[in-house]
């Protein structure tokens, strides 16, 4: 599976069979995650547990959400700048990096145990968990919880381009053209998943500059005690420099807002000058 393909197949799964992970598998995840690198200077680890290893008052729980998964990956920060970003970022790595094994993923902002599952990683005073994620086998057939998520999400649907992205400022959607070396990058981006499917990223190309924007969703960053659409955009920052690698083209982020006007709820993250 190459990248784009990798990209393209993933889904949010919560229905799994009830089988552990293959010792194999699990070794692999253990190794990738060892490596992974992040975008920017914020501590990270991320945790692999079985809930078969758990005391009963430790039990990780997701409110139901999940079925049958034994082991779960979290996502633990310390709370710096840019540290949404950078857990976006890297923990989609690793859900790429999963689904190329062939193993189900789903990004868990809300519905988890919160306090289980920082007792189970101990926790330290200046970390959270804003995230973790099971893994595991697939079942076939999404169980009825899983679908009503799906629907209610709109789970399959993207925004059109022209929502997303722009050409030198938010006045001009930029055109899809097939023969433009950049169509297959933001056709990645697009696709990138994000909290309750809102997909707030907003991108406006300058030439070689491509100028990330945060559209937000009122009343969410409050509902959640941390800004949960800003590991949104880590996402798709993620997919944007994969798949700018992928173009065999190197690049770097950089704090260099364009002198635009913005658009109702919209606000500058980052760029990434392509060099
Ligand atoms: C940061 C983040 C948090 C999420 N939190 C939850 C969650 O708490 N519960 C859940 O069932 N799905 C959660 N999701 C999954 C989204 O609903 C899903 O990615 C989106 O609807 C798109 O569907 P897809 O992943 O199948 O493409 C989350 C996704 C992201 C990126």
């Amino acid at each position: 599976m190459n990248i784009k393909q990798v990209i393209s197949q993933r889904r949010s799964i919560r229905t799994y069979k009830d089988e552990p992970i293959s010792q194999e598998l699990k070794d692999k995840l253990e190794n990738y995650i060892a490596d992974v690198a992040s975008p920017f200077e914020v501590k990270t680890r991320f945790i692999m547990l079985d809930t078969d290893d758990m005391s009963p008052q430790t039990k990780l729980g997701t409110y139901g959400v999940i079925s049958g998964a034994k082991t779960f990956i979290c996502g633990v920060t310390e709370k710096v700048f840019r540290y949404e970003e950078n857990l976006g970022y890297t923990f989609e790595k690793i859900i790429l990096y999963a689904t190329s094994l062939g193993l189900g993923t789903c990004w868990l902002g809300g519905t988890f145990n919160r306090s289980n599952f920082a007792k189970a990683v101990g926790l330290n005073e200046n970390e959270m968990i804003p995230v973790v994620t099971p893994v595991g086998y697939a079942k076939e057939k999404r169980n009825f919880i899983d679908s009503v998520f799906v629907k209610s999400a709109g789970s399959v649907n993207r925004k059109d381009w022209s929502e997303l992205f722009f050409d030198g400022d938010f006045g001009k959607p930029l055109k899809r053209d097939a023969e433009d070396r950049f169509t297959e990058v933001f056709d990645m981006v697009r696709i990138a998943p994000s909290a309750r499917n809102k997909q707030p990223w907003r991108i406006v190309k300058n030439g070689a500059m491509f100028h990330f924007y945060l559209c937000r969703a009122l009343g969410y960053k409050e509902a959640l005690g941390y800004d949960i659409q800003r590991l949104d955009i880590g996402i798709a920052m993620c997919h944007f420099e994969i798949m700018i690698q992928e173009l065999g083209l190197t690049g770097k982020w950089i704090d260099q807002a364009p002198d635009i006007a913005l658009e109702k709820n919209t606000e500058y993250i980052i760029s990434y000058i392509v060099e």
